[in-house]
């Protein structure tokens, strides 16, 4: 996609040329966008449309005029920045489909918030994932022209903040859709290693097993012991040479390059969608490299907890018992809960190189998706402040998130007979394992947990993914880093 920020509008409708109306009710207005196109044709069709169902618009062609017409609030449940997105990614892809080399979009009136949303949906459409398809169709490249009056400057800016942020969640979606063959541990850290490299002010740690079990990280030993691919923890750090927050961010990423459950093995039926229990640890780096490229002020790092959840005749055996970072000791209950055990390092990981604040995120319970569903993340925070700002930061990306109880009424369920915890507990499958996070943030920490197992992958169409990782997340990090550094 091309995008070219115009004060005015530079060229006549041409064949290849179509005009995108955005109806964006109460803030675009109807009258200067039909002033701003200037051509009889779309005034004429417009007129004739005047006492219409507006409401009812979608996406209209009117064939001869090349006019599309786009009605910004559609879909059920969306948020009006949404339906801007959704707009944006439906006139993207008919533009495409259509081949349409040059599009103009008339928006002098839009806010920074809306521009920056229709740039997001125009973004999405070109999105697809085709690595493995024998033959690969490049998209056709469609020339946008921002009609942005006075706004030009600001809106350049902007485009240049959505194009970094939209390369991260590109990045995170690329990972989670590939195959758990092709991406496993150690080519995880293949990834992380060359983007560090290509970060200005991104560094990276990483460890091996061997050097994980040294330093008693045995959540990931006791999960990726069992595979041909060994675990790896990964720390990439990113220091601002300027601050303006004394905060530490710590994203904590769960990275199973797949789950099968182990010996307590999961049924065929949705097992294909684990090749997306890396979710956490991609959507982590994506995040970071995004953070770190858009130089925002504030010192963050991520860890990205890796593993393959495997059988093998080294695989952890249900009983079994281990000793965590933190010193408290596991009974492995389940060997399908494996996302908490190897967090359980991460969160420990993030104490020990100081944080802050931590948001660890993970595809952990399928008890979240029958509560939360496909559309809402559920997230626990021990930080009032911190869960505010989750929700406020997801609205403005157009992320949801719902804030889950740590009900210390079902704690008690964790107890195991022989050692200090077990991995599975109450009936309240997502706030069970929430608790045992809780059990290893370091103290005095503020911690939210995001469980992001419904929102990540989607197998049917959902906005802007027909099948397959959507990215979710990696947004609303980027905007809590920067949120975070313009509030302390
Ligand atoms: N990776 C799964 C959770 C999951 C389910 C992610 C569906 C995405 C979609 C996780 O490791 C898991 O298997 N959790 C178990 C925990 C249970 C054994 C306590 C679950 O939710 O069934
Ligand atoms: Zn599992
Ligand atoms: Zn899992």
């Amino acid at each position: 996609m091309k995008l070219n920020i115009v004060t005015t509008e530079s060229a006549k409708a041409s064949e290849s040329k179509a005009y995108a109306l955005f109806f964006v009710k109460q803030s675009i207005q109807f009258s200067k966008v039909l002033t701003e196109a200037g051509s009889a044709q779309v005034e004429t069709v417009l007129k004739g449309m005047k006492d219409g169902p507006f409401e009812d618009l979608e996406l209209l062609e009117i064939d001869g005029s090349n006019t599309i017409f786009v009605d910004a609030a559609k879909e059920r449940g969306l948020s009006a920045l949404d339906h801007l997105r959704m707009a944006a990614y439906r006139l993207a892809g008919r533009a495409m489909k259509k081949q349409i080399a040059c599009v103009s979009l008339f928006l002098a009136d839009a806010a920074d918030e809306q521009f920056k949303a229709i740039l997001h949906g125009l973004h999405y459409a070109e999105y697809k994932f085709d690595a493995y398809k024998s033959k690969q169709k490049p998209n056709f490249q469609v020339t946008y022209e921002i009609v942005a009056g006075d706004r030009a400057g600001a809106f350049k800016k902007i485009a240049e903040e959505v194009a970094f942020e939209n390369k991260a969640v590109v990045l995170a979606k690329n990972l989670i859709n590939t195959c758990a063959a092709d991406l496993y541990p150690a080519e995880f850290v293949q990834n992380a290693k060359t983007i560090a490299k290509y970060t200005p002010g991104l560094t990276v740690k990483v460890r091996d097993m061997k050097q994980l079990e040294k330093e008693g990280f045995m959540g990931h030993v006791t999960v990726g012991k069992g595979s041909s691919h060994e675990p790896y923890m990964i720390t990439l750090d990113y220091k601002p040479t300027k601050r303006t927050s004394k905060d530490h961010l710590v994203i904590v990423g769960k990275g199973l390059t797949f789950d099968t459950g182990g010996l307590c093995l999961k049924p065929p039926k949705s097992m294909p969608e684990m090749i997306s229990d890396m979710s956490g640890a991609a959507t982590a780096l994506a995040a970071i490299q995004a953070i770190a490229t858009l130089k925002l002020p504030i010192h963050v790092s991520a860890v990205c907890c890796l593993a393959e959840n495997a059988i093998g005749n080294k695989s952890v055996l249900p009983g079994d018992i281990f000793k965590a970072k933190n010193g408290k000791t596991v009974m492995v209950d389940n060997t399908d809960a494996e996302g908490r055990l190897v967090l359980s390092d991460g969160l420990a990981e993030a104490g020990e190189i100081g944080a802050t604040h931590i948001v660890d995120l993970a595809t952990l319970t399928g008890a979240m998706v029958r509560a939360l569903g496909y559309a809402v993340a559920g997230f626990f925070s021990n930080d009032d402040d911190l869960a505010l700002k989750v929700i406020n930061c997801g609205e403005a990306c157009c992320e949801k998130f719902w804030s889950m109880p740590l009900e210390e009424e079902y704690a008690d369920a964790l107890k195991d007979k022989f050692a200090d915890l077990k991995n599975t507990g109450s009936d309240a499958g997502a706030i069970a394992a929430a608790l045992f996070l809780q059990e290893f943030v370091p103290e005095n920490t503020a911690w939210a947990h995001w469980d992001i197992a419904g929102t990540a992958f989607t197998t049917k169409k959902w906005k802007y993914t027909e099948y397959g990782a959507t990215g979710f997340g990696v947004q609303t990090l980027i905007e809590l880093a920067r949120e975070m550094s313009q509030t302390n």
